[in-house]
């Protein structure tokens, strides 16, 4: 069965997680979860707290080998100077796509669900689905990086939504 997803007002998506300290059967069985609910939900990426836990755990598809893949205490080491704005949509907020700009190409290192040391050199969607969900670790939504003035159209044209996001 698919998980709860959390919506934008829920205070989880604010707060910093904390780190990964123990690769154990239940990290394993967290991890098998967030990747079946992100599939049933038909997203390309989901993180741990969408799911309302607060851990340094992402899981995304990998389009070019197929594959869903987990990362654990993610950390960007690497960023492109070249950017690009494309549009994005987020489990959290049903419905809404933004158009983001964010870097073509960057490098993380985490660790797998194992404990075994991983190393990715993502390019443009992947590059952007790994940005959008670190930034969900860090209580960064992307409505976040939205530039100052299409914040403010945003807000104008989606009264309802003012009270939620800053
Ligand atoms: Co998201």
């Amino acid at each position: 069965m698919a998980l709860e997803i959390k919506k934008f007002n829920s205070p989880v998506l604010r707060k910093k997680t904390v780190k990964i300290e123990s690769f154990n059967n239940k990290l394993k069985e967290t991890v098998l979860e967030m990747k079946k609910t992100m599939i049933e939900k038909e997203g390309v990426g989901l993180a741990a707290p969408q799911v309302g836990i607060s851990k340094k755990i992402i899981v995304f598809i990998d389009m070019e080998k197929q594959e869903v893949k987990e990362l654990i205490n993610p950390i960007v080491i690497q960023r492109g100077r070249k950017k690009d704005i494309k549009e994005e949509g987020c489990l959290s907020f049903p419905g809404i796509y933004l158009k983001i700009k964010r870097s073509l190409f960057i490098k993380v290192k985490g660790y797998d669900v194992n404990g075994n040391k991983v190393e990715i050199e993502a390019k443009e969607v992947l590059s952007r689905i790994l940005q959008h969900e670190i930034d969900h670790l860090n209580g960064i939504l992307f409505f976040d990086r939205l530039s100052f003035f299409k914040k403010i159209k945003f807000k104008i044209k989606n009264r309802g939504f003012n009270r939620y996001i800053n």
